[in-house]
């Protein structure tokens, strides 16, 4: 799909199929429309086609909701709303009329929402149907009140790299079980990075005994499938300090030999989302060429047992020292993460974000739409403000001293499920903090509430939701920047 900004003079508008309206309550209604304006027209995300008769146009209308409290998500989700809509009416062509008042918004942030929500309301995955969903839209201009409209195409050009960042790490959480196996996730990413500005280095069996990364292998003991633990390195600018972007990796967690039970398990393969999160920022980093010093590690297995899987009881050693009981198989998530974490140490990471579909528990507390944050509170401050501006919320969560007792174990340092039956995210947290050194500044995302959608839903698509992405690249982004290192934000 071409996207073009023109300007109002070009007069494109009368080319096109059909023209889209943003209409808002308590704004002017758009000069174009001739007809008063229902009040469910402006409700946020509602969408209104109105047609032409024939010879004339059609019209779409995009509420986006009263003025007050307006901001770029909620745009970025009518936008999401209407490019389906697009598709389901099956047009070619339009013009969307960009004139409501936003305060809070320059036109350049106002198209740059627009396009992201536009682009990732529209995905779909639908490469195993026989007859695959087209996208019938070729074309999209979008009026602006700028002379010199072209100069906006360099934003349009790394927002629609953006969506397609997100949009990879969707399509690769949402594979399905028998396509997306360790083996398989490791040769995506090497073909990703490939002849690109990135060092690889894959970690298997030898590999990982050498480096002693003994979580990865007992959690992948089980399974058919060898564990990994990729290590991708994006140094343009080697003088930043180095931060670690951590993900979690787990192509399908059946629980192991604590195996999970349900009438359909296929959302075990969304145990991935965090690796993709980190594939995904990245993809975007490089695409953009932004200053950075980051090293990706993403810790990969799959948590489906054999007769050989890991077994409760078991005691796991770990370089650093400290030995864990496994209490529980199903809490696969840290075991392998305490790896990745200590290779991020020893690597000289002075700052780690580690980012993982960790628990149920997350979701209990927080519900559906934001993710928790634990850790070094200039990390998880700097996420929670860079998640409300661009849509992959954050909330800071408690480390609670206290509670590191519930993580006892008669055997081992550490058992790797708590003992109480609450707060388990809390304790998963806790549990990750035992392998930062002191020097280290920390944060802990568990997105296991907001990696899928059960519907569409705004920009949202059901499925895979590719939360993480705009999150960890924002993050690195504003970091360089911090550091006096260029950057666009
Ligand atoms: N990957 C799961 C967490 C999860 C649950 C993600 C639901 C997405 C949706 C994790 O490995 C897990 O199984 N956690 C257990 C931990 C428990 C055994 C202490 C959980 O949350 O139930
Ligand atoms: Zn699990
Ligand atoms: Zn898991």
């Amino acid at each position: 799909m071409n996207i073009t900004v023109v300007n109002r003079e070009d007069r494109v508008a009368d080319e096109v199929e059909i023209i889209l309206y943003l209409v808002m309550e308590g704004d002017a209604t758009p000069s174009g429309l001739d007809f008063e304006l229902r009040p469910a027209m402006v409700s946020a995300g509602k969408i209104t086609v109105v047609y032409g008769a024939r010879g004339k146009q059609h019209r779409m209308l995009v509420g986006l909701g009263s003025v007050a409290g307006f901001d770029a998500e909620r745009l970025r989700r009518a936008a999401g709303c209407a490019a389906r809509a697009i598709g389901t009416e099956g047009y070619r062509s339009v013009a969307v009329a960009l004139e409501v008042s936003a305060d809070n918004l320059n036109e350049e942030s106002f198209m740059e929402a627009w396009v992201e929500g536009w682009l990732l309301g529209r995905y779909t995955f639908d490469k195993y149907k026989q007859t695959p969903q087209q996208q019938s839209i070729e074309r999209m201009f979008l009026i602006s009140e700028n002379k010199e409209p072209q100069s906006l195409n360099r934003m349009i050009a790394r927002t629609v790299h953006r969506a397609e960042s997100i949009m990879l790490a969707r399509d690769w959480c949402n594979e399905p079980a028998n396509v997306m196996t360790p083996g398989y996730l490791v040769e995506q990413v090497e073909r990703l990075f490939a002849g690109r500005n990135v060092g690889t280095r894959i970690y298997r069996g030898e590999e990982l005994e050498q480096f002693g990364m003994n979580g990865l292998l007992a959690v992948g003991q089980g399974s058919r499938h060898q564990p990994a633990l990729i290590e991708l390195t994006y140094s343009p600018n080697p003088s930043l300090p180095l931060l670690a972007l951590v993900g979690k990796g787990m192509t399908f967690d059946m629980g192991g030999m604590n195996v999970k039970t349900g009438r359909d398990l296929s959302e075990a393969r969304f145990d991935m989302g965090g690796a993709c999160a980190v594939v995904g920022a990245l993809d975007f980093l490089l695409r953009n060429e932004s200053p950075a010093n980051v090293v990706a590690l993403i810790a990969i297995a799959d948590n489906v047992p054999g007769a050989g899987a890991l077994l409760p009881s078991s005691i796991i050693r770990y370089p650093n020292g400290l030995t864990v009981q496994v209490g529980n198989t199903d809490a696969e998530g840290r075991l392998i993460l305490a790896d990745a974490l200590l290779h991020a140490q020893r690597l000289g990471a002075e700052e780690i974000i580690d980012i993982a579909t960790l628990t149920g528990s997350i979701g209990h507390a927080l519900g559906l739409r934001v993710a928790g944050v634990w850790g070094h509170r200039s990390c998880t401050e700097k996420l929670q403000g860079i998640g409300e501006r661009n849509g992959d919320r954050v909330w800071p969560m408690p480390l609670v001293d206290d509670d590191e007792s519930l993580l006892r174990s008669e055997y081992a340092d550490l058992n790797n499920i708590s003992s109480s039956a609450y707060g388990g995210a809390v304790a998963a947290a806790l549990f990750l903090r035992k392998f930062i050194g002191g020097s280290v500044r920390w944060a802990h995302i568990d997105m296991a509430n907001t990696v899928q959608a059960s519907a569409h839903r705004g920009y949202e698509t059901a499925g895979a939701t590719g939360f993480g992405v705009r999150l960890l690249a924002d993050y690195v982004m504003h970091n360089s920047s911090l550091h006096g290192e260029g950057t666009d934000l």
